[in-house]
Order: C-alpha cells, then sequence, then structure tokens
C-alpha cells in the first residue's frame, strides 16, 4: 500500500490516527530545529513536520529531499497550533516517523506553484511540470465535469455518441486542411476532419435520429488565443426537427452547464439576434452584449459640403462612452493611434465632448456648428459628460474598426466583467459571402445549409440577399458554436452548388456520397457545434483557450515539448514515395 490518504484528505477529525502519505516536495522550510515539508498530489497539499529533538537522523534524511522528489512518509496526525486557512488541510500537519524516497528528482527549471517564475516557453516545454501546478490542474478538472455534465444532458435527450474517422478525404469547409499521406496508395492523400460535418449528417440519413461527439478536430488556419489548429468540438446533429428545436435543446443545455459549473442561471430567453443587427449594432457577428454602447449612424446628420472626409465616406457612425468627455488630449491621442492600427484599420477618428454645461467640443468645430454637434448627441443619446467617438470609410472596414473601439472602450469601463455572462443567438446569417479575390459566393457556414423557405426565390435573383438557417451562440464576445439546419432535397443542393460556382463534376467529386445518400430517404435534420476549448475557457476566466489544453501547440503550431512538427528520415518519405521541396526564401 503506497497511501492511506490523499495530500488533500486529512481533516481534524482525523487527529491521532496513524497515516501514511505520498506525493510530491513541494517545499522545505527549516525553522530551529524543526522541518517543514508541503507534501502535494492531485488532491491537496498536507504539511509534514520533522523534529531534530525527537528524532534526528530521521530529520537529517528530510532535510536532504529536492523540491519535487517523490516520497512516502508514514506518521501521526495532530492539529496544528497555527492554523493555515488557505489550505483544506489547514488544521492538521503530519508529525513523520518514517520516511521513504520513491524517486529522487533533478531541480525543475521554475517553481511549480500557482505563481510561478516560469515564462510561456519554459513552461510549454516542461508541460508535465506544468500541469503540477494547481492552476492549470484546476482548468483540466473544470473541463472533465464540463464534459461528463455534456454527456449526461445529452445521454438524457436520447442523444448516442458515435465516434467518426480521422483519416478523411479532403473536404473544402473554409479552412485549409491537414493532410497524410497514404503509403498503401501512393500519392493519395487523407485529410484530417475539420469537423465530423459529412458523417454526422450521414447518421441521420442512417436513422440514428440524435448523435454527438467530443470530437477532435483540425484545422489548418492562423491562431489567435481562441484558435488552436487541433481543438474539441461537443459536435450534435438530430433529426426531424427545425431550427427552433435546436436552438431550445442546446440553449437548455448551455443553461444546464452555467447552472451546474458556475451557479449562474438566466432569467431571460437567450436573445435572438439577426445577423443584420448585429452588424449595424455591434459591427461583429459575435457582439458582446455586457455592454449597450450601439453604433448610431451618423451619415444622414453630416451635411454635405463642410468636412470632405465625412463627404466622401459612405458610411459614418459613432458610440457614446458614458462620463468621458474629460478625456484629456493624450487619452483621445491614445484612441486614436488604437483605431489606427492595422488590425483595427480606421484612417482617423472624429470626437465630440459632450460638456456638463451643455455646448460641445469636437475635432470637426471648425466645419460643424453646435447646433449640427447637438443632433448628432441627441441622435446618440449622449448625456452632458459623454464622449462621442466617430468613424467613418467604407462600411465594412468601418464597422470592424468601430467594433473594436467600442470594445476597447467596454474594457476601459470596466464594462466586460468576466464573471458577467451575458449569452445570445444570433440567427439568419448569410447564406453566401461574396469573394472579391475569385469573383464566387462561398457558402457562409458551409456548403449544406438550408436557407430560409421564404428567400429561396432570391437564389436565382440576388444570392447575396438569402438568408441561411444558420446560427451561433455567443457569449460575451465569444462565438462558443454554430450549427444549421441543412439542406435535405438533392435539387435544392444542387441549385446551391451551382450558386457557388461548383460544377456537377466537382459536387459530385467532392460530395458525391452525401449527395448518393441523400437519394435513400434522408431525413429532415440540422444541428451544432460547440468549441468545448472555449467553453471551458469562459467558465474558467481564461484569456487563451491554451490554458485549459493538457498538451497544446504554441502560436507557430508547434508543440515545443515533444518537437512537433519534425523531419522524418529518407526511408519515411521513400516509403510514401514523398520529395521535399524548399520553401522559397
Ligand atoms: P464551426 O466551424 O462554426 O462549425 O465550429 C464550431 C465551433 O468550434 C469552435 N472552433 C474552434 N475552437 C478552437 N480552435 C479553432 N481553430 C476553432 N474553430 C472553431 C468555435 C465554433 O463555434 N460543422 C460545423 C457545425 C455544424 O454546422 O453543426 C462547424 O464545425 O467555438
Amino acid at each position: 500500500m503506497y497511501r492511506s490518504h490523499t495530500c488533500g484528505a486529512l481533516r481534524l477529525s482525523d487527529e491521532n490516527k496513524q497515516v501514511t502519505l505520498a506525493g510530491w516536495v513541494q517545499r522545505l522550510r527549516k525553522m530551529g530545529g524543526m522541518t517543514f515539508i508541503d507534501l502535494r498530489d492531485r488532491y491537496g497539499i498536507t504539511q509534514l513536520v520533522f523534529n531534530q529533538e525527537v528524532n534526528a537522523a530521521l530529520c537529517e534524511q528530510a532535510n536532504k529531499l529536492g523540491r519535487e522528489w517523490v516520497i512516502q512518509a508514514t506518521g501521526t496526525v495532530k492539529a496544528r497550533s497555527n492554523r493555515n486557512a488557505h489550505l483544506d488541510t489547514g488544521d492538521i500537519e503530519l508529525i513523520v516517523e518514517s520516511l521513504n524516497v520513491l524517486n529522487p528528482s533533478d531541480t525543475p527549471p521554475f517553481t511549480i506553484e500557482d505563481e510561478t517564475d516560469g515564462g510561456d516557453d519554459i513552461r510549454m516545454k516542461y508541460r508535465y511540470l506544468d500541469l503540477r501546478r494547481p492552476i492549470v490542474r484546476r482548468n483540466l478538472e473544470l473541463r472533465h465535469r464540463m464534459v461528463m455534465l455534456v454527456r449526461q444532458y445529452l445521454d438524457k435527450q436520447q442523444f448516442i455518441e458515435v465516434e467518426t474517422p480521422v483519416l478523411i478525404g479532403s473536404t473544402p469547409e473554409g479552412a485549409r486542411d491537414f493532410v497524410v499521406p497514404s503509403r498503401m496508395n501512393p500519392n493519395e492523400f487523407y485529410a484530417l476532419p475539420q469537423s465530423p460535418q459529412l458523417f454526422k449528417q450521414l447518421l441521420m440519413v442512417a436513422g440514428y435520429d440524435r448523435y454527438f461527439q467530443i470530437a477532435k478536430c483540425f484545422r489548418d488556419e492562423d491562431l489567435r488565443a481562441d484558435r488552436q489548429p487541433e481543438f474539441t468540438q461537443i459536435d450534435c446533429e438530430m433529426s426531424f426537427i427545425e431550427q427552433n428545436d435546436v436552438l431550445e435543446l442546446f440553449e437548455g443545455m448551455a443553461r444546464y452547464l452555467f447552472s451546474e459549473m458556475k451557479g449562474v442561471t438566466f432569467d431571460q430567453p437567450f436573445l435572438r439576434m439577426p445577423w443584420s443587427e448585429a452588424m449595424k449594432f455591434y459591427g461583429s457577428d459575435k457582439p458582446d452584449i455586457r455592454f449597450d454602447m450601439r453604433f448610431v449612424e451618423l451619415k444622414e446628420l453630416t451635411e454635405a459640403g463642410l468636412f470632405t472626409v465625412f463627404d466622401n465616406a459612405p458610411y459614418i457612425a459613432g458610440i457614446a462612452a458614458k462620463g468621458c468627455a474629460t478625456y484629456t488630449r493624450k487619452q483621445l491621442d491614445e484612441l486614436t493611434d488604437f483605431v489606427k492600427r492595422p488590425q483595427v484599420g480606421a484612417t482617423g477618428m472624429v470626437y465630440v465632448r459632450c460638456e456638463a454645461d451643455g455646448s460641445y467640443k469636437s475635432s470637426v468645430d471648425k466645419f460643424y456648428g453646435q447646433e449640427q454637434l447637438k443632433r448628432w448627441a441627441e441622435a446618440m443619446s449622449a448625456q452632458p459628460g459623454d464622449l462621442l467617438l466617430i468613424l467613418s470609410g467604407e462600411a465594412a472596414k468601418t464597422r470592424k474598426a468601430l467594433c473594436e473601439l467600442r470594445l476597447e472602450m467596454g474594457n476601459r469601463l470596466g464594462l466586460r466583467d468576466k464573471n458577467t455572462f451575458a449569452p445570445l443567438w444570433v440567427v439568419d446569417f448569410p447564406m453566401f459571402e461574396w469573394d472579391e479575390e475569385t469573383g464566387r459566393y462561398f457558402a457562409m457556414h458551409h456548403p449544406f445549409t438550408s436557407p430560409k423557405p421564404e428567400d429561396i426565390a432570391l437564389l436565382d435573383s440576388d444570392p447575396g440577399q438569402v438568408r441561411a438557417n444558420a446560427y451561433d451562440m455567443v457569449i460575451n464576445g465569444i462565438e462558443l458554436g454554430g450549427g444549421s439546419i441543412r439542406i435535405f432535397d438533392s435539387q435544392l443542393q444542387a441549385k446551391a452548388f451551382e450558386v457557388m460556382g461548383f460544377s456537377k463534376e466537382q459536387a459530385e467529386r467532392q460530395f458525391g456520397f452525401l449527395m448518393s445518400a441523400f437519394k435513400y430517404g434522408a431525413p429532415p435534420h440540422g444541428g451544432l457545434a460547440f468549441g468545448l476549448d472555449r467553453f471551458v475557457s469562459l467558465f474558467a476566466g481564461l484569456d487563451s483557450i491554451r490554458d485549459c489544453i493538457a498538451f497544446p501547440k504554441n502560436n507557430a503550431g508547434r508543440d515545443v515539448m515533444i518537437n512537433a512538427p519534425s523531419h522524418i528520415d529518407q526511408a519515411q518519405l521513400d516509403e510514401l514515395y514523398l520529395e521535399l521541396k524548399q520553401p522559397a526564401k
């Protein structure tokens, strides 16, 4: 028997018991003739005590231990005189009577405590040590609990978990595929799934009615704080449902998770906001509605012939920041610099200070009189003391920049509290997106998403206006999940492919198996997928999804611990009939 208890188990009620603990030496302190060791395992920390006067040899043995050594200690539980309120075991300590070193350790490259001295790179290189830190472990425990709850909820709702393959064929679903060469089929490649999309639809054709999977997905795209090249979806599909059924069932799941994991309940149904409204008022398809500060369009209130920048701009809009009229020149310059960053993309910013005395001071008061500025302020429901921030230019670009500015102001004003949750559904996405470069329409969600029945006629006349039965769940400005009702009629599917410029042959080559399955009685179906990593990060209040993934990749898509990706031997290349080409410098 290695241990009788874990390092998180002992309480005052265990006083005087003889116990054995095993774990890692987190810290060793010597005070007078006493030695104290914090012994850590997954469950917690227990203080071990050695007394020079009682057992000098044992104390000497303890003094030789180093950080992260694995030891076993047997002794008697005693009440502590100086209680440690930070530890669950803080009422007791173990007076050690015998000690056994199970494994010594090299000195770890950083301190393995919540407050560590290890930078990101070193912690990733030694991720197994980083994972010992309680702060990281708690994120993985939270993830585990969430997955258990998801399985419970979906199981109760008759969903069955089915695994789908990871070696599949390449299908365009937005991002680039990761591909795997096939030795047995020279010059042919598998692709790793960007999602189980086609398989889950085939499971509906197969009559499985309700499917889910905690599925690994792979996308070769540029990485950000909320994106990893391999990530996990809670992937779901249902038959004989309409959009509202899907939204209700998964809103139910989100509510269940919030209540079980965070003790948070929502008294109102989640808002359902059309995509067009999200873009108009927040400049984003994932609006953070923890705070208001909606866009107000001002083009009609900016009289022509006065200020050429506004005259030449097809779109002018602003936000009103409460109580910010006192912003100094320096603060306003900072905001101007902020909007001019390439990632934000504006060319400049106009401000109007709504002064306490009811007058207006503006960067454009050379061009616009008090009456005009007042009209803007009124349109924006601004009060004396507020600050109007206005951007202008091409509509899509300016909306994006104003969205960034709004979020920045939200941060500055403390309106984006991590413990406040503001969920909504964004619905009625456009079905297609026009791509200037290739001069064709792409599916905004994916090629199997169905149009709204009332918009089907527009497929011929004005595809850009067709709205899809597609939806995203957004919380605090994060797209947590998304899905759609699918096309299950092969004629409508053929029409959609046609709008997207697929020839019959191309459609057949890429999606032939799905088209053919649809000829054998496909039920009406739809579904969605949540990003598990993002959901866990939201609950854990993390800034990056990396922190809730056991072995994540860095921003260059590398695993620095195992050093992947890496070169392979010539023999392996030969076996795969592959020759390498060096990238151009
Ligand atoms: P979608 O592409 O919207 O839909 O993905 C669903 C959810 O997965 C998460 N997600 C990511 N998380 C981390 N890293 C990434 N690189 C990443 N990419 C996406 C997001 C997103 O909302 N097959 C469809 C779903 C369906 O229609 O049923 C799909 O994959 O939280």
